[in-house]
């Protein structure tokens, strides 16, 4: 007799499209393993697996709360890729989107990196594709390529430094200033930073839609109601948001700046994720969100890959161990020099919230 028919007899439900070899066959185009977990203590079972495996997990600021509660390592850009450079752990389980778990596995060729979904990308990515990228490079053979750590390892590989919005003015401080440069893929970003070194670099046209999504009719409204409030952004941000801000820094630069600031109460223009660790880290100050263009219900800008992570697609990448990520050995050779060049470059800058 068929399983199937001796499950149904026994009154047990089974659901044939649900096993594992059928998930598998779905993972590209769903992002995730496709499984029932029925009465699964996703947190216990994450701990649980974490240390059978000797995985370790990192978690970018934007992800969802609980996630970032059972994170062994919660960071920014830069730190995640310290992380992950330095770890002995045999897995690396990156809570954050696929260009964070790509540069982990660059680093990493030899260890299992795996990411809760796969479709958790990028708009700043996705406005490079490499092959218009690799042109405009061609156009300008005497630049220098500085690259944001938001892209593909294809966009790494033509680059000569990464940076992050911690570092990205100590690298380009590092290069000689008659040394022409190509900045690339975030214009808001590229457009603050040549206002910061007096450089004139040239700026690749892309953006993050998350940071782009601020209102500031909106904010004007809401300065009204809280005129004692400081405006805090995120370098990603549209220039006029930039212009108003009080402080611009990457996501542990504005945590930091609300932790040691005398100021009570704040407006943040960057994803709402931080929202998590900073009113944790202040529970006596008044944090706000930015508003967003769209009439959304948490009145803030939400990016939608960060969101794609949830605890059962965390439980389901570590329990299968996928899906899993690999980067082509050639590629990854090319794209770990600028890696690691500004992973030179940053050595001193400290790495925070180790749990
Ligand atoms: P940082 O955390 O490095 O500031 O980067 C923000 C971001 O947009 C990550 O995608
Ligand atoms: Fe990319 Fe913007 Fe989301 Fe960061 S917030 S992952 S830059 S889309």
């Amino acid at each position: 007799m068929q399983k199937e028919v001796i499950l149904h007899f026994l009154n047990l439900k089974v659901t044939p499209m649900k096993t594992l070899e059928k998930a598998k066959k779905t993972l590209e185009e769903k992002g995730f393993l496709d499984l029932d977990t029925p009465n699964i203590d996703y947190v216990k079972e994450i701990l649980k697996l974490k240390k059978e495996k000797n995985a370790i997990l990192l978690a970018h600021y934007y992800q969802i709360d609980e996630i970032q509660e059972i994170a062994d390592f919660v960071g920014d850009s830069l730190a995640l890729a310290q992380q992950a450079a330095k770890t002995d752990a045999d897995m690396i389980v990156f809570a954050g989107v696929h260009f964070m778990a790509e540069t982990a596995k660059i680093l990493n060729p030899t260890k299992k990196v795996v990411l809760p979904d796969l479709l958790a990308g990028c708009s700043l990515a996705d406005s490079c594709p490499p092959k218009e990228f690799s042109e405009f490079k061609k156009q300008h053979p005497d630049h220098l390529v500085v690259t944001y750590i938001n892209c593909s390892a294809e966009i790494k590989a033509l680059s000569d430094y990464v940076c992050t919005s911690s570092n990205a003015r100590k690298i380009i401080d590092s290069i000689p200033l008659d040394q022409p440069i190509i900045f690339a893929p975030d214009r808001n970003l590229g457009a603050y930073l040549n206002k910061e070194t007096g450089r004139e670099m040239l700026l690749w046209d892309g953006a993050c839609i998350v940071h782009e999504a601020f209102s500031m009719e909106k904010l004007i409204t809401l300065y009204k109601e809280h005129p004692d409030a400081e405006l805090i952004a995120h370098p990603e941000s549209e220039a006029h948001m930039l212009q108003v801000a009080k402080y611009i820094g990457s996501t542990s630069g504005l945590l930091n700046h609300v932790r040691t600031s005398k100021k009570k109460k704040f407006i943040v223009a960057t994803e709402a994720g931080i929202l998590f660790q900073m009113l944790q880290e202040n529970p006596d100050k008044d944090i706000i969100p930015a508003p967003a263009k769209e009439n959304n219900t948490c009145a803030c800008s939400e990016c939608a890959y960060m969101k794609m992570n949830t605890l059962k697609k965390l439980y389901l990448c570590l329990k299968y161990e996928l899906p899993n990520i690999e980067v082509d050995a050639e590629l990854s050779k090319k794209a770990i020099i600028p890696i690691e060049r500004m992973l030179e470059l940053s050595k001193y800058t400290q790495i925070l919230n180790e749990s």
